[in-house]
């Protein structure tokens, strides 16, 4: 079903070759209801698809020379993102504020009625350096004039497969815990404010987009629920 006058979705994927946007990039490409996907990154994101087209920036700042591309689009997820371990607030805000606002801007300029759902991440509402950061994005996205626009906030994301971290120390993280995944999927079950699958994450940022979730922030539970 497509919230977008019943005619296929036109959606943009941002960090597909990341972990949470290659989730949210196969559940595009899944669903029926999208009729077109436009993947933007510095570099391929390796999936072949007949939906799937892509566009390589290698400076994700410098687009104005492709603007006459990116008209046209219901819809856009973002999933890029970077650690704040070891930076200080001007160089954590550059990438997950500054990038992240400007293409949210120039996207409603070109596109007006156009969608975003935004990846945070699970404690955005603190106080730390990082949260702070979160928190100005996703309120400065909920005060623009979106169609539909929602920010999820996942914890720890079991991935599906063929799915990788491109953060190493997490992806190291990830290849150790496996053999206990399957126990991380039942605790997940019982307690769903604990984590999600980045099926689910990528389900719920694609309802977030289509006018389907009941909320503009989405917590693990919330995820889950929303992208069963
Ligand atoms: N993984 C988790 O468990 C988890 C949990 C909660 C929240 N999150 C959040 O979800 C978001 C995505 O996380 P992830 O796990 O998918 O991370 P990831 O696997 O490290 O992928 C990060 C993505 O962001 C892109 N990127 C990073 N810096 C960029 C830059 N300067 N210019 C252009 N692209 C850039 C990367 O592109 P390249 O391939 O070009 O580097 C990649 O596509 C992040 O904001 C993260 O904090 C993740």
């Amino acid at each position: 079903m497509s919230t977008h006058g019943g005619s296929p979705l036109r959606v943009i994927v941002f960090g597909a070759t990341g972990m949470v946007g290659a989730g949210a990039l196969r559940e595009a490409l899944n669903a029926p209801e999208v009729g077109s996907v436009l993947s933007i990154g510095r570099q391929p994101c390796g999936v072949d698809h007949p939906k799937l087209r892509e566009l390589l920036l290698p400076d994700l700042f410098d687009f104005a020379a492709v603007e006459n591309q990116l008209v046209g689009y219901d819809a856009c997820i973002w999933a890029v993102g970077i650690s704040s371990v070891g930076l200080d607030e001007a160089a954590y805000s550059r990438v997950t504020e500054e990038l992240t606002l400007v293409w949210a801007r120039a996207l409603l300029r070109l596109n007006p009625g156009l969608s975003f759902c935004y990846c945070s991440a699970a404690g955005a509402g603190g106080n730390s350096m990082w949260a702070r950061v979160r928190q100005r994005v996703e309120g400065t996205l909920k005060s623009m004039p979106f169609r539909h626009a929602g920010a999820v906030r996942p914890g720890f994301i079991r991935p599906g497969p063929g799915i990788r971290s491109r953060t190493r120390l997490y992806q190291v993280g990830l290849v150790l815990l496996k053999p206990i995944f399957p126990l991380v999927s039942l605790l997940a079950r019982v307690f769903p404010s604990l984590g999600t699958t980045s099926e689910s994450l990528g389900r719920a940022m694609l309802r977030v987009v289509e006018g389907r979730a009941d909320r503009f922030i989405l917590e693990s539970a919330d995820i889950n629920r929303v992208g069963a």
